[in-house]
Protein backbone atom coordinates (compact mmCIF):
# COMPACT_ATOMS: atom_id res chain seq x y z
CA UNK A 1 0.00 0.00 0.00
CA UNK A 2 2.77 2.46 0.75
CA UNK A 3 4.97 1.61 -2.30
CA UNK A 4 1.90 2.36 -3.92
CA UNK A 5 1.86 5.62 -3.18
CA UNK A 6 5.69 6.19 -2.94
CA UNK A 7 5.44 4.92 -6.99
CA UNK A 8 2.45 6.54 -7.91
CA UNK A 9 3.37 10.12 -6.49
CA UNK A 10 7.16 9.81 -8.49
CA UNK A 11 5.37 8.37 -11.77
CA UNK A 12 3.28 12.04 -10.99
CA UNK A 13 5.70 14.26 -10.64
CA UNK A 14 7.99 12.81 -13.13
CA UNK A 15 5.41 12.97 -15.60
CA UNK A 16 4.27 16.19 -14.98
CA UNK A 17 8.21 17.86 -14.50
CA UNK A 18 6.53 19.40 -11.62
CA UNK A 19 8.81 21.09 -8.70
CA UNK A 20 11.96 19.73 -10.04
CA UNK A 21 15.33 21.85 -9.24
CA UNK A 22 18.19 22.13 -10.52
CA UNK A 23 19.55 20.06 -13.46
CA UNK A 24 18.50 16.90 -13.41
CA UNK A 25 14.95 15.99 -12.29
CA UNK A 26 14.82 14.64 -8.40
CA UNK A 27 13.25 11.29 -8.11
CA UNK A 28 10.37 12.39 -6.48
CA UNK A 29 9.33 15.80 -4.91
CA UNK A 30 11.26 17.47 -2.69
CA UNK A 31 9.69 20.95 -2.75
CA UNK A 32 5.44 21.28 -3.24
CA UNK A 33 2.31 21.97 -2.34
CA UNK A 34 -0.35 19.54 -1.52
CA UNK A 35 -0.92 16.63 -3.98
CA UNK A 36 -4.01 14.97 -3.48
CA UNK A 37 -3.53 12.23 -1.37
CA UNK A 38 0.10 11.78 -1.98
CA UNK A 39 2.81 12.96 0.69
CA UNK A 40 5.82 15.32 -0.42
CA UNK A 41 8.54 13.07 -0.23
CA UNK A 42 12.23 14.04 0.61
CA UNK A 43 15.32 11.93 2.04
CA UNK A 44 17.36 13.95 3.66
CA UNK A 45 15.58 16.92 5.80
CA UNK A 46 12.29 18.75 5.46
CA UNK A 47 10.49 21.75 6.72
CA UNK A 48 6.51 21.66 6.39
CA UNK A 49 4.99 24.85 6.78
CA UNK A 50 2.02 27.23 5.90
CA UNK A 51 3.77 29.33 3.13
CA UNK A 52 6.12 28.60 0.20
CA UNK A 53 9.03 31.26 0.79
CA UNK A 54 9.81 30.75 4.76
CA UNK A 55 9.32 26.68 4.09
CA UNK A 56 12.09 27.02 1.64
CA UNK A 57 14.18 29.41 3.80
CA UNK A 58 14.50 26.89 6.40
CA UNK A 59 15.06 23.72 3.60
CA UNK A 60 18.30 25.99 2.68
CA UNK A 61 19.14 26.65 6.61
CA UNK A 62 19.23 22.56 6.85
CA UNK A 63 20.77 22.10 3.36
CA UNK A 64 24.08 24.15 4.42
CA UNK A 65 24.48 22.17 7.47
CA UNK A 66 22.01 24.11 10.00
CA UNK A 67 20.22 21.85 11.98
CA UNK A 68 16.02 21.29 13.20
CA UNK A 69 16.49 23.84 15.12
CA UNK A 70 18.14 26.36 13.25
CA UNK A 71 16.12 26.15 10.79
CA UNK A 72 12.56 26.61 12.61
CA UNK A 73 14.12 29.95 14.11
CA UNK A 74 14.50 30.62 10.52
CA UNK A 75 11.01 29.78 9.22
CA UNK A 76 9.77 31.71 12.15
CA UNK A 77 11.30 34.81 11.79
CA UNK A 78 10.36 34.16 7.84
CA UNK A 79 6.53 33.67 8.70
CA UNK A 80 6.61 36.99 10.29
CA UNK A 81 6.77 38.43 7.27
CA UNK A 82 5.10 36.60 4.73
CA UNK A 83 2.42 35.23 6.66
CA UNK A 84 1.51 38.33 9.06
CA UNK A 85 -2.00 37.33 9.78
CA UNK A 86 -0.02 34.35 11.78
CA UNK A 87 3.31 34.24 11.71
CA UNK A 88 4.74 36.89 13.98
CA UNK A 89 7.05 38.45 16.47
CA UNK A 90 4.11 40.34 18.51
CA UNK A 91 2.51 37.51 19.21
CA UNK A 92 3.49 33.89 21.01
CA UNK A 93 3.45 29.93 21.31
CA UNK A 94 5.41 27.11 21.74
CA UNK A 95 8.22 25.09 20.65
CA UNK A 96 8.49 20.92 20.74
CA UNK A 97 12.05 20.03 20.11
CA UNK A 98 13.16 16.97 19.94
CA UNK A 99 17.46 15.85 20.05
CA UNK A 100 18.48 12.42 18.52
CA UNK A 101 21.41 12.84 20.33
CA UNK A 102 20.66 11.92 23.87
CA UNK A 103 17.19 11.36 22.35
CA UNK A 104 15.79 14.71 24.81
CA UNK A 105 12.38 16.21 24.07
CA UNK A 106 12.10 19.80 25.29
CA UNK A 107 8.95 22.07 25.08
CA UNK A 108 9.74 25.76 24.89
CA UNK A 109 6.94 27.71 26.40
CA UNK A 110 6.86 31.27 25.01
CA UNK A 111 3.52 31.84 25.41
CA UNK A 112 2.11 35.83 25.68
CA UNK A 113 2.20 37.10 29.34
CA UNK A 114 -0.42 38.92 31.24
CA UNK A 115 0.90 42.47 32.00
CA UNK A 116 1.50 42.90 35.95
CA UNK A 117 -1.25 45.63 35.84
CA UNK A 118 -3.86 42.89 34.62
CA UNK A 119 -6.94 42.73 37.35
CA UNK A 120 -9.03 39.52 36.94
CA UNK A 121 -11.83 42.00 36.21
CA UNK A 122 -10.11 43.49 33.29
CA UNK A 123 -12.51 41.71 30.26
CA UNK A 124 -15.96 43.14 32.28
CA UNK A 125 -18.10 46.24 31.82
CA UNK A 126 -19.12 48.42 34.28
CA UNK A 127 -22.34 45.68 35.25
CA UNK A 128 -20.15 43.53 35.52
CA UNK A 129 -20.59 41.49 32.29
CA UNK A 130 -17.67 40.15 29.94
CA UNK A 131 -17.41 42.16 27.21
CA UNK A 132 -14.98 40.55 24.59
CA UNK A 133 -14.36 44.03 22.87
CA UNK A 134 -12.36 44.45 25.83
CA UNK A 135 -10.63 41.13 24.69
CA UNK A 136 -10.33 40.99 21.34
CA UNK A 137 -10.34 44.88 19.69
CA UNK A 138 -8.59 46.68 22.20
CA UNK A 139 -4.81 46.63 23.61
CA UNK A 140 -5.79 45.31 26.99
CA UNK A 141 -5.58 41.63 25.06
CA UNK A 142 -2.53 42.27 24.29
CA UNK A 143 -0.31 39.90 25.60
CA UNK A 144 3.68 40.50 26.48
CA UNK A 145 4.66 38.98 23.54
CA UNK A 146 7.12 36.06 23.68
CA UNK A 147 8.16 34.65 20.13
CA UNK A 148 11.59 37.12 20.05
CA UNK A 149 12.42 35.14 23.92
CA UNK A 150 11.60 31.78 22.20
CA UNK A 151 13.30 31.83 19.21
CA UNK A 152 16.23 33.20 20.41
CA UNK A 153 16.59 30.99 23.42
CA UNK A 154 15.81 27.76 20.66
CA UNK A 155 18.41 29.09 18.98
CA UNK A 156 21.00 29.84 21.48
CA UNK A 157 20.90 26.59 23.57
CA UNK A 158 19.93 24.11 20.42
CA UNK A 159 20.70 25.00 17.48
CA UNK A 160 23.80 23.72 15.40
CA UNK A 161 25.97 26.93 16.45
CA UNK A 162 27.04 27.05 12.83
CA UNK A 163 24.84 30.04 12.68
CA UNK A 164 24.37 33.19 14.74
CA UNK A 165 20.70 34.47 15.44
CA UNK A 166 21.57 37.61 12.74
CA UNK A 167 22.35 34.57 9.82
CA UNK A 168 19.18 33.08 10.69
CA UNK A 169 16.93 36.53 10.81
CA UNK A 170 18.98 37.59 7.23
CA UNK A 171 16.45 35.99 5.43
CA UNK A 172 13.35 37.36 6.72
CA UNK A 173 14.99 40.82 7.08
CA UNK A 174 15.68 40.60 3.15
CA UNK A 175 12.14 39.97 2.18
CA UNK A 176 10.71 42.66 4.37
CA UNK A 177 13.35 45.26 3.06
CA UNK A 178 12.88 44.17 -0.69
CA UNK A 179 9.34 43.15 -0.53
CA UNK A 180 7.67 40.15 -2.37
CA UNK A 181 4.47 39.75 -3.62
CA UNK A 182 1.33 39.17 -2.67
CA UNK A 183 0.21 35.30 -3.33
CA UNK A 184 -3.48 33.90 -3.29
CA UNK A 185 -3.16 32.79 0.14
CA UNK A 186 -2.50 36.71 1.92
CA UNK A 187 -4.46 38.50 -0.58
CA UNK A 188 -7.68 35.99 0.36
CA UNK A 189 -6.39 36.60 4.81
CA UNK A 190 -6.05 40.42 3.88
CA UNK A 191 -9.41 40.83 2.36
CA UNK A 192 -10.94 38.61 5.75
CA UNK A 193 -8.51 41.02 7.53
CA UNK A 194 -9.26 44.11 6.07
CA UNK A 195 -11.91 45.67 8.13
CA UNK A 196 -9.77 45.22 11.33
CA UNK A 197 -6.54 46.66 9.50
CA UNK A 198 -8.26 49.66 8.30
CA UNK A 199 -9.07 51.12 11.85
CA UNK A 200 -5.30 51.79 12.56
CA UNK A 201 -3.37 53.90 10.23
CA UNK A 202 -0.23 52.02 10.67
CA UNK A 203 -1.56 48.83 9.56
CA UNK A 204 -3.05 50.47 6.41
CA UNK A 205 0.04 51.81 5.55
CA UNK A 206 1.43 48.34 5.03
CA UNK A 207 -1.25 46.35 4.02
CA UNK A 208 -3.79 48.32 1.97
CA UNK A 209 -4.29 50.68 -0.56
CA UNK A 210 -4.52 54.47 -0.02
CA UNK A 211 -8.12 53.83 -0.86
CA UNK A 212 -8.31 51.15 1.44
CA UNK A 213 -8.97 48.07 0.22
CA UNK A 214 -6.75 45.32 0.54
CA UNK A 215 -3.46 44.71 -1.52
CA UNK A 216 -4.41 41.73 -4.20
CA UNK A 217 -2.45 39.01 -5.72
CA UNK A 218 0.52 40.36 -7.52
CA UNK A 219 0.89 43.56 -5.52
CA UNK A 220 4.10 44.03 -3.84
CA UNK A 221 4.11 44.17 -0.04
CA UNK A 222 7.36 46.09 1.85
CA UNK A 223 7.52 45.72 5.71
CA UNK A 224 10.19 48.38 6.14
CA UNK A 225 9.30 49.08 9.47
CA UNK A 226 9.63 45.74 10.39
CA UNK A 227 12.85 44.76 8.48
CA UNK A 228 14.44 47.73 10.90
CA UNK A 229 12.61 45.60 13.97
CA UNK A 230 14.28 42.42 12.79
CA UNK A 231 17.56 44.07 11.87
CA UNK A 232 17.63 45.65 15.91
CA UNK A 233 17.01 41.80 16.95
CA UNK A 234 19.48 40.52 15.05
CA UNK A 235 22.02 43.25 15.94
CA UNK A 236 20.94 43.35 19.69
CA UNK A 237 19.75 39.81 20.25
CA UNK A 238 16.23 39.55 22.39
CA UNK A 239 17.88 43.25 23.58
CA UNK A 240 16.66 44.64 20.56
CA UNK A 241 12.87 43.57 20.82
CA UNK A 242 12.34 43.77 24.58
CA UNK A 243 14.41 47.08 25.32
CA UNK A 244 15.84 50.33 23.63
CA UNK A 245 13.62 52.07 21.01
CA UNK A 246 11.24 49.44 19.80
CA UNK A 247 10.09 48.47 23.73
CA UNK A 248 9.16 52.21 23.99
CA UNK A 249 7.31 52.08 20.51
CA UNK A 250 5.29 48.95 21.65
CA UNK A 251 4.56 50.95 24.99
CA UNK A 252 3.39 53.45 23.93
CA UNK A 253 0.67 51.88 21.56
CA UNK A 254 -0.52 50.47 24.05
CA UNK A 255 -0.60 53.30 26.10
CA UNK A 256 -2.09 55.13 23.54
CA UNK A 257 -5.13 52.83 23.27
CA UNK A 258 -5.71 52.54 26.91
CA UNK A 259 -3.55 49.30 27.75
CA UNK A 260 -1.16 48.65 30.57
CA UNK A 261 1.73 47.04 29.27
CA UNK A 262 5.03 48.59 30.56
CA UNK A 263 8.60 48.89 29.61
CA UNK A 264 9.23 46.56 32.88
CA UNK A 265 6.56 44.29 31.23
CA UNK A 266 8.95 43.66 27.98
CA UNK A 267 11.85 43.56 29.76
CA UNK A 268 10.43 41.01 32.63
CA UNK A 269 9.44 38.77 29.64
CA UNK A 270 11.05 35.06 29.73
CA UNK A 271 10.60 31.96 27.57
CA UNK A 272 10.73 29.14 29.72
CA UNK A 273 11.52 25.06 29.92
CA UNK A 274 8.46 23.28 30.48
CA UNK A 275 8.32 19.04 31.04
CA UNK A 276 6.72 17.84 27.64
CA UNK A 277 3.49 15.97 28.42
CA UNK A 278 4.11 12.25 27.78
CA UNK A 279 1.58 9.24 26.53
CA UNK A 280 0.91 6.59 24.86
CA UNK A 281 -1.33 5.03 22.11
CA UNK A 282 -1.27 1.65 21.19
CA UNK A 283 2.12 1.16 21.96
CA UNK A 284 3.53 4.47 20.60
CA UNK A 285 5.00 7.22 22.43
CA UNK A 286 3.01 10.73 22.50
CA UNK A 287 4.81 14.16 23.71
CA UNK A 288 3.43 17.35 23.28
CA UNK A 289 3.08 20.66 24.96
CA UNK A 290 2.29 20.85 28.33
CA UNK A 291 0.47 23.72 30.15
CA UNK A 292 0.19 26.40 29.97
CA UNK A 293 -1.72 24.69 26.71
CA UNK A 294 -3.89 22.18 27.57
CA UNK A 295 -3.19 20.83 23.93
CA UNK A 296 -0.80 17.82 25.33
CA UNK A 297 -2.93 16.78 28.29
CA UNK A 298 -6.26 16.38 26.43
CA UNK A 299 -4.31 15.12 23.12
CA UNK A 300 -2.96 11.96 25.41
CA UNK A 301 -6.43 11.94 28.01
CA UNK A 302 -8.46 11.60 24.31
CA UNK A 303 -6.61 8.94 23.20
CA UNK A 304 -6.16 7.17 26.87
CA UNK A 305 -9.89 7.01 26.27
CA UNK A 306 -10.07 6.02 22.96
CA UNK A 307 -7.01 2.71 23.38
CA UNK A 308 -10.01 0.90 24.84
CA UNK A 309 -12.20 0.70 21.90
CA UNK A 310 -11.59 -0.98 18.68
CA UNK A 311 -11.55 1.67 16.17
CA UNK A 312 -9.75 -0.14 13.57
CA UNK A 313 -12.74 -2.32 13.21
CA UNK A 314 -15.19 0.33 13.14
CA UNK A 315 -13.32 1.96 10.20
CA UNK A 316 -12.19 5.90 9.35
CA UNK A 317 -15.15 7.73 9.63
CA UNK A 318 -17.84 5.85 10.24
CA UNK A 319 -20.84 6.59 12.83
CA UNK A 320 -19.53 4.62 15.69
CA UNK A 321 -15.72 5.75 15.36
CA UNK A 322 -16.53 9.56 14.92
CA UNK A 323 -19.80 8.65 17.79
CA UNK A 324 -16.94 6.81 20.50
CA UNK A 325 -14.61 10.05 19.64
CA UNK A 326 -17.05 12.78 20.27
CA UNK A 327 -17.81 11.31 23.39
CA UNK A 328 -14.40 10.98 24.32
CA UNK A 329 -13.56 14.68 22.99
CA UNK A 330 -16.57 16.02 25.64
CA UNK A 331 -15.13 14.56 28.49
CA UNK A 332 -11.82 16.08 28.12
CA UNK A 333 -13.08 19.62 26.95
CA UNK A 334 -15.22 18.89 30.82
CA UNK A 335 -12.27 18.63 32.55
CA UNK A 336 -9.87 21.76 30.15
CA UNK A 337 -12.65 24.03 31.67
CA UNK A 338 -11.93 23.19 35.81
CA UNK A 339 -8.08 22.29 36.02
CA UNK A 340 -6.03 23.91 32.83
CA UNK A 341 -4.44 27.13 33.59
CA UNK A 342 -1.14 28.35 33.97
CA UNK A 343 1.19 26.11 36.01
CA UNK A 344 2.97 28.96 37.98
CA UNK A 345 -0.38 29.90 39.15
CA UNK A 346 -2.74 27.03 39.37
CA UNK A 347 -2.11 23.76 40.08
CA UNK A 348 -2.82 22.11 37.33
CA UNK A 349 -3.13 17.70 37.73
CA UNK A 350 -0.83 16.49 34.92
CA UNK A 351 -0.37 13.35 36.35
CA UNK A 352 -3.81 12.27 36.94
CA UNK A 353 -5.64 13.87 33.90
CA UNK A 354 -3.39 11.72 31.57
CA UNK A 355 -3.18 8.63 33.39
CA UNK A 356 -4.92 5.53 32.25
CA UNK A 357 -6.48 4.57 35.02
CA UNK A 358 -8.74 8.04 34.95
CA UNK A 359 -9.12 7.23 31.21
CA UNK A 360 -10.55 3.78 32.20
CA UNK A 361 -13.11 5.55 34.46
CA UNK A 362 -14.03 7.68 32.21
CA UNK A 363 -14.21 5.94 29.19
CA UNK A 364 -16.45 3.30 31.51
CA UNK A 365 -19.32 6.70 30.91
CA UNK A 366 -19.38 6.61 27.31
CA UNK A 367 -22.48 4.69 25.78
CA UNK A 368 -21.58 3.05 22.88
CA UNK A 369 -24.87 3.72 20.99
CA UNK A 370 -25.78 7.22 22.43
CA UNK A 371 -24.92 10.45 22.73
CA UNK A 372 -24.28 12.00 26.31
CA UNK A 373 -25.92 15.11 26.45
CA UNK A 374 -23.16 18.03 27.59
CA UNK A 375 -25.26 19.20 30.85
CA UNK A 376 -25.00 15.44 32.07
CA UNK A 377 -21.13 15.79 31.69
CA UNK A 378 -19.38 17.75 34.19
CA UNK A 379 -15.05 17.98 35.20
CA UNK A 380 -14.34 14.63 36.29
CA UNK A 381 -12.09 14.19 39.40
CA UNK A 382 -8.37 13.29 38.37
CA UNK A 383 -7.22 14.60 41.94
CA UNK A 384 -6.94 10.36 43.53
CA UNK A 385 -4.25 9.75 40.48
CA UNK A 386 -2.28 12.59 40.84
CA UNK A 387 1.30 12.32 42.28
CA UNK A 388 -9.31 32.45 13.04
CA UNK A 389 -5.20 32.57 13.45
CA UNK A 390 -2.44 30.68 14.28
CA UNK A 391 0.02 28.86 12.39
CA UNK A 392 1.96 25.37 12.49
CA UNK A 393 5.59 24.44 11.07
CA UNK A 394 7.62 21.05 11.27
CA UNK A 395 11.50 20.45 10.71
CA UNK A 396 13.01 17.20 10.68
CA UNK A 397 16.88 17.31 9.81
CA UNK A 398 19.52 14.60 8.63
CA UNK A 399 20.39 13.76 12.00
CA UNK A 400 16.46 13.31 12.98
CA UNK A 401 16.40 16.01 14.99
CA UNK A 402 13.37 17.43 14.99
CA UNK A 403 11.08 20.55 15.91
CA UNK A 404 7.28 21.14 16.12
CA UNK A 405 6.14 24.58 16.59
CA UNK A 406 3.28 26.02 16.71
CA UNK A 407 2.72 30.16 17.34
CA UNK A 408 -0.09 32.72 17.09
CA UNK A 409 -1.21 36.23 17.46
CA UNK A 410 -4.48 34.68 18.27
CA UNK A 411 -7.15 36.04 15.51
CA UNK A 412 -5.80 36.64 11.77
CA UNK A 413 -3.49 39.97 12.18
CA UNK A 414 -4.10 39.83 16.26
CA UNK A 415 -6.02 42.42 16.93
CA UNK A 416 -5.44 44.32 13.56
CA UNK A 417 -2.76 47.03 14.84
CA UNK A 418 0.81 47.44 13.59
CA UNK A 419 2.64 49.36 16.60
CA UNK A 420 3.44 52.43 15.23
CA UNK A 421 7.29 52.56 13.79
CA UNK A 422 7.53 48.82 14.56
CA UNK A 423 5.78 46.31 11.75
CA UNK A 424 4.95 44.77 14.75
CA UNK A 425 1.46 43.40 14.69
CA UNK A 426 0.07 43.36 18.50
CA UNK A 427 -1.65 40.29 19.71
CA UNK A 428 -5.35 39.86 21.28
CA UNK A 429 -3.91 36.06 23.08
CA UNK A 430 -5.41 37.55 26.65
CA UNK A 431 -8.66 36.50 25.08
CA UNK A 432 -7.73 32.65 25.97
CA UNK A 433 -8.59 33.70 29.17
CA UNK A 434 -11.65 32.95 31.14
CA UNK A 435 -13.10 36.74 31.56
CA UNK A 436 -15.43 35.20 33.56
CA UNK A 437 -16.27 31.63 35.63
CA UNK A 438 -18.02 29.71 32.85
CA UNK A 439 -18.54 32.81 29.78
CA UNK A 440 -17.23 31.43 26.55
CA UNK A 441 -14.40 33.30 24.68
CA UNK A 442 -14.23 33.88 21.37
CA UNK A 443 -13.31 29.58 20.64
CA UNK A 444 -16.36 28.94 22.70
CA UNK A 445 -14.59 27.72 25.50
CA UNK A 446 -15.30 28.10 29.12
CA UNK A 447 -13.21 27.95 32.19
CA UNK A 448 -13.10 29.14 35.57
CA UNK A 449 -10.55 30.06 38.34
CA UNK A 450 -8.06 28.13 36.78
CA UNK A 451 -7.66 30.14 34.21
CA UNK A 452 -8.83 33.78 35.54
CA UNK A 453 -6.99 36.93 34.16
CA UNK A 454 -4.10 37.63 36.25
CA UNK A 455 -0.67 39.72 36.95
CA UNK A 456 2.00 38.40 34.82
CA UNK A 457 -0.23 35.13 33.67
CA UNK A 458 0.14 32.99 30.89
CA UNK A 459 -3.85 32.59 29.43
CA UNK A 460 -4.30 28.72 28.46
CA UNK A 461 -3.89 27.38 25.13
CA UNK A 462 -4.97 24.74 23.40
CA UNK A 463 -1.69 24.95 20.70
CA UNK A 464 -0.32 21.40 20.82
CA UNK A 465 2.86 20.80 18.66
CA UNK A 466 2.90 17.08 18.94
CA UNK A 467 5.85 14.30 18.22
CA UNK A 468 4.92 10.58 18.07
CA UNK A 469 7.47 7.44 18.17
CA UNK A 470 6.82 4.18 16.86
CA UNK A 471 6.52 1.19 19.48
CA UNK A 472 10.92 1.27 18.91
CA UNK A 473 11.18 4.65 19.99
CA UNK A 474 11.78 5.98 16.54
CA UNK A 475 10.82 9.51 15.76
CA UNK A 476 7.55 8.72 13.14
CA UNK A 477 5.14 12.20 13.04
CA UNK A 478 5.99 15.64 13.84
CA UNK A 479 2.28 17.58 13.61
CA UNK A 480 0.62 20.39 14.63
CA UNK A 481 -1.89 23.28 13.40
CA UNK A 482 -4.30 26.40 14.47
CA UNK A 483 -7.98 26.31 15.12
CA UNK A 484 -8.30 27.24 18.13
CA UNK A 485 -10.24 24.87 20.62
CA UNK A 486 -10.44 22.08 17.64
CA UNK A 487 -6.44 21.90 17.73
CA UNK A 488 -6.68 19.05 20.44
CA UNK A 489 -9.28 17.22 18.10
CA UNK A 490 -7.46 17.28 14.60
CA UNK A 491 -4.11 16.40 16.23
CA UNK A 492 -5.98 12.79 17.97
CA UNK A 493 -7.43 12.38 14.42
CA UNK A 494 -4.79 12.95 12.69
CA UNK A 495 -2.64 10.57 15.23
CA UNK A 496 -5.81 8.02 14.83
CA UNK A 497 -5.61 8.14 11.26
CA UNK A 498 -2.07 6.64 10.70
CA UNK A 499 -2.02 4.17 13.87
CA UNK A 500 -5.64 2.75 13.77
CA UNK A 501 -6.20 3.28 9.95
CA UNK A 502 -3.12 2.85 8.47
CA UNK A 503 -3.38 6.47 6.15
CA UNK A 504 -0.45 8.20 4.56
CA UNK A 505 0.38 11.29 6.19
CA UNK A 506 -0.98 13.05 3.03
CA UNK A 507 -4.41 11.42 3.63
CA UNK A 508 -4.81 11.96 7.42
CA UNK A 509 -4.14 15.42 6.83
CA UNK A 510 -6.77 15.43 4.33
CA UNK A 511 -9.60 13.43 6.26
CA UNK A 512 -12.71 15.51 6.92
CA UNK A 513 -12.43 16.79 10.49
CA UNK A 514 -15.02 16.76 13.13
CA UNK A 515 -15.18 18.55 16.59
CA UNK A 516 -16.94 18.32 19.37
CA UNK A 517 -16.05 20.83 22.80
CA UNK A 518 -18.84 19.60 25.19
CA UNK A 519 -20.17 23.15 25.36
CA UNK A 520 -21.47 23.97 23.09
CA UNK A 521 -23.44 20.77 22.60
CA UNK A 522 -22.99 20.73 19.43
CA UNK A 523 -20.85 17.68 16.66
CA UNK A 524 -18.92 20.11 14.30
CA UNK A 525 -18.53 18.37 10.80
CA UNK A 526 -16.66 19.21 7.90
CA UNK A 527 -18.06 18.80 4.45
CA UNK A 528 -16.69 14.68 3.34
CA UNK A 529 -18.79 13.02 5.82
CA UNK A 530 -21.21 10.83 4.20
CA UNK A 531 -24.89 11.77 4.55
CA UNK A 532 -25.65 8.22 5.82
CA UNK A 533 -23.01 8.74 8.40
CA UNK A 534 -24.59 11.83 9.69
CA UNK A 535 -28.15 10.69 9.56
CA UNK A 536 -26.76 7.82 11.91
CA UNK A 537 -24.96 10.23 14.23
CA UNK A 538 -27.94 12.31 14.49
CA UNK A 539 -29.84 9.13 15.44
CA UNK A 540 -27.34 8.33 18.47
CA UNK A 541 -28.15 11.72 19.66
CA UNK A 542 -25.50 14.19 18.52
CA UNK A 543 -26.61 17.52 16.85
CA UNK A 544 -24.47 17.69 13.77
CA UNK A 545 -23.62 20.96 12.39
CA UNK A 546 -21.43 21.02 8.94
CA UNK A 547 -18.93 23.76 9.17
CA UNK A 548 -16.75 25.33 7.11
CA UNK A 549 -13.05 23.13 6.94
CA UNK A 550 -10.90 24.58 9.97
CA UNK A 551 -7.37 23.71 10.42
CA UNK A 552 -3.35 23.58 8.79
CA UNK A 553 -1.85 20.96 9.98
CA UNK A 554 1.07 20.87 8.45
CA UNK A 555 2.94 17.80 9.16
CA UNK A 556 5.84 14.96 8.69
CA UNK A 557 6.23 11.56 8.83
CA UNK A 558 9.31 9.81 9.00
CA UNK A 559 9.20 6.42 7.08
CA UNK A 560 12.60 4.42 7.25
CA UNK A 561 14.50 6.46 5.20
CA UNK A 562 12.43 8.81 4.24
CA UNK A 563 10.52 12.01 4.65
CA UNK A 564 6.70 12.14 4.24
CA UNK A 565 5.34 15.64 4.03
CA UNK A 566 1.63 16.19 4.63
CA UNK A 567 0.26 19.82 3.48
CA UNK A 568 -3.48 20.37 4.67
CA UNK A 569 -5.27 21.96 0.94
CA UNK A 570 -7.25 23.80 3.60
CA UNK A 571 -4.75 26.72 3.58
CA UNK A 572 -3.60 28.16 0.06
CA UNK A 573 0.15 28.32 -0.24
CA UNK A 574 1.16 25.35 2.28
CA UNK A 575 4.18 24.09 1.34
CA UNK A 576 6.72 21.27 2.23
CA UNK A 577 10.63 21.99 1.23
CA UNK A 578 12.78 18.68 1.28
CA UNK A 579 16.18 17.65 0.34
O1 LIG B 1 -3.65 29.57 22.01
C1 LIG B 1 -4.75 29.24 21.56
O2 LIG B 1 -5.29 28.19 21.83
C2 LIG B 1 -5.41 30.17 20.57
N1 LIG B 1 -5.03 31.53 20.83
C3 LIG B 1 -5.07 29.73 19.19
C4 LIG B 1 -5.78 30.53 18.14
C5 LIG B 1 -5.88 29.84 16.84
O3 LIG B 1 -5.48 28.72 16.68
C6 LIG B 1 -6.52 30.60 15.76
N2 LIG B 1 -6.35 29.94 14.51
N3 LIG B 1 -7.13 29.50 13.76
Amino acid sequence: MRRWHLSLATTVVLALGAHATGAAPPPFPLDAGSARNLPVLARRGMVAAQERRAARIGRDILRQGGNAVDAAVAVGFALAVTLPQAGNIGGGGFMLVHLAKGNRNIAIDYREMAPVNTATTVFLDKNGNFDPKLSQQSVLGTGVPGTVAGLALAARDYGSGHFTLAQLIAPAIRLARDGFTVDDGLALSLRYGAARLRRYPSSAAIFLHPDGTPLVAGDHLVESDLAATLQAIADKGPEGFYRGATAQRLVDAIKAGGGHMSLADLAGYKAVLRQPVTGSYRGHTIISMPPPSSGGVHIVQILNILEGFDLAKYGPLSAETIHLMAEAMKLAYADRSKYLGDPDFFHVPVAGLTSPAYAAKLRATINPDHARPAADIAPGNPAPYESPQTTHFDVVDADGNAVSNTYTLNFFYGMGEVAPGTGVLLNNELDDFAAKPGVANAFGLVGGTANAPGPRKRPLSSMAPTMVFDPQGHLELVTGTPGGSRIITMIVEIISDIIDFHMNIQESVEAPRFHDQWLPDILFCERGISPDTLRLLTAMGHDVRIVPAFGSAESIEVRGSMLEGGVDPRQRGTWAAGY
